[in-house]
């Protein structure tokens, strides 16, 4: 096969790194972990955060950037083909499959929440739910919103669909626009910006101190306390351990295929060893230094840490929708703060929403010949039909059960099955050289042992142990009532009905390259 000299390519050095980094950084550092970390001990789950940051992470960064970079070369820009290269074997290219899945299913519901945050930062800067007094009221101001429950300031969920197809219509205008002109222009805005509302955020935060002195105990710094105190004990629950690692995968991109999309556009020689290095520990920044100084320290200063921990369990949106527009009603400048929390959500999500959908378009593309236009015309469709489930069948459960299997468990299996292709099948040696090949820096060597032993172990004891733990429980559908089980069936069913249909586009898409070569 020919290498590509015509392949779109960044136009920067700080413009991919900027891109990545927007990829990386998302819903997830700012929402997702300090939920996380509330709900499994604070401190307690910072020390296996931090392991799996070493032995997961970053090392799975390194190999996505490898095997993108590499199937770059070979004009992929997505698993399918990027796994055909490594390995010559008809089933590799079906492996490769997985990483157009479950791009694509993170996309069909993280676009609905993403646009959310865009109808907060509205409602934040006309100060709509300044009247919203209680965490019973807010709450029911954020339902009515996703038409869960009636409440007075919606009757109907047709703001949130309206919002819906803006934050759709962006994300698809900008992979219209492309590589540069599209995701790179707006990672250079949208990244620095994110960057600028979280350090004026916790900077604000900290200042508020102990905001009732006759409550000594309710402050910012026991907030941080909870989070960075440890208290070992609690690390012999492997709950703790299961979800560190989760936070880990979700929160770098690592184990859903878009990664390694962003580094196929990176010049064959070009340093992808620091760049990868570079983007982990800038997203690790924006999650442990700004995402921990944000949402638990404030919510511990006004509310303490039971109700905080409450907030953290009420549900994945609770400390971010319930409890800090609760506390912009409670300080000056509310509005504009709530704005700026909102709009920074935004500009996080949108940042990787666009990133979830790269590597479809790019298969489109590049394995079915197809215009860009074409290509994202077609994903948009799909997407936009997959989404009308979503926005309706939320309340019933629709979007867990996605962001389960696709967000949650799908992730390992997926990392696992790189790992071994890239460190094993491919060779441990060949893809050392790749990931350093043009390098900033030269990888330190223990990572080629982590990569090669130690990353798919423990990856393969992950998925064993989740499936145990978690996986069955949530197929037998325990402790999902009655009333959601067909819904829980039916986001299965468009689930099952979205991969089978990229089985076979992928099928159809290598016959037709057999075809090609065979009238060369
Ligand atoms: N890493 C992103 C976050 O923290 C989520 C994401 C998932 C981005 C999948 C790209 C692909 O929110």
């Amino acid at each position: 096969m020919p290498l590509n000299t015509e392949r779109e390519q960044w136009g920067s050095k700080i413009g991919l790194i900027l891109a990545v980094a927007g990829n990386a950084i998302g819903l997830g550092n700012f929402l997702r972990f300090p939920v996380q970390a509330a709900e499994n001990g604070g401190g307690a789950f910072m020390i296996p955060y931090f392991i799996f940051f070493l032995i997961l992470g970053i090392p799975l960064m390194w190999i996505e950037w490898g095997i993108g970079r590499h199937g770059g070369k070979f004009n992929h820009g997505s698993a399918p083909g990027m796994f055909d290269v490594l390995w010559k074997s008809k089933l590799a290219k079906y492996f490769g499959t997985l990483g157009l899945f479950m791009s694509m299913v993170i996309l069909i519901y993280y676009t609905y929440i993403v646009s959310w945050t865009l109808g907060f930062s509205i409602f934040s800067i006309t100060g709509m739910y300044f009247d919203e007094t209680t965490a019973g009221a807010m709450r029911n101001f954020l339902y009515s919103y996703q038409g869960r429950e009636v409440g007075q300031h919606f009757t109907s969920i047709l703001p949130a669909y309206a919002l819906m197809l803006v934050t759709f219509g962006l994300n698809f205008w900008v992979l219209y626009k492309g590589i540069t002109k599209g995701i790179e222009k707006l990672a250079k805005i949208a990244l620095p910006m994110l960057l600028i509302f979280a350090v004026i955020l916790a900077v604000r935060i900290m200042f508020i101190g102990t905001p009732d002195p006759s409550v000594p105990e309710n402050s910012v710094w026991n907030g941080f306390g909870f989070i960075w105190n440890p208290n070992i004990s609690l690390l012999s629950n492997p709950t703790i351990w299961l979800a560190a690692a989760g936070q880990i995968f979700f929160t770098l991109s690592v184990g859903m295929g878009t990664i390694h999309a962003y580094a196929s556009y990176v010049k064959p020689k070009d340093d992808i060893a620091l760049a990868g290095l570079t983007t982990a520990a800038t997203n690790g920044f924006a999650e442990v230094v700004l995402g921990a100084a944000i949402a638990i320290p404030v919510a511990v200063a006004f509310f303490g840490l039971n109700a905080t921990q409450e907030f953290a369990q009420g549900g994945a949106f609770d400390l971010g929708f319930v409890s800090m527009p609760l506390i912009f009603q409670r300080i000056p400048l509310g509005q504009l703060f709530g704005f700026i929390w909102f709009l920074l959500l935004f500009f996080a999500g949108i940042t990787s929403s666009v990133a979830m959908g790269q590597p479809v378009i790019a298969f489109m593309e590049e394995e079915f010949g197809f215009s860009r236009k074409k290509a994202v015309g077609v994903v948009a469709i799909i997407v936009l039909i997959a989404v009308q489930f979503v926005v309706f069948y939320q309340k019933y459960g629709f979007l867990n059960e996605m962001d389960y299997w696709a967000g949650t468990f799908g992730l390992v299996v997926f990392a696992l099955i790189e790992t071994v292709l890239f460190m094993w099948v491919f060779g441990a040696d060949k893809a050392w050289k790749e990931m350093n090949e043009g390098g900033d820096i030269q990888i330190p060597m223990v990572f080629y042992y982590l990569m090669k032993f130690v990353t798919p172990v423990v990856l393969f004891v992950l998925m064993v142990w989740w499936f145990i733990e978690s996986a069955i429980p949530k197929l037998m559908l325990e402790g999902v009532s009655e009333v959601n089980k067909p819904y829980y069936w039916g986001s299965r069913t468009l689930m099952i009905v979205i991969f089978i249909g990229l089985i076979l586009l992928v099928r159809k898409a290598w016959k037709r390259k057999i075809k090609e070569d065979g009238l060369d």
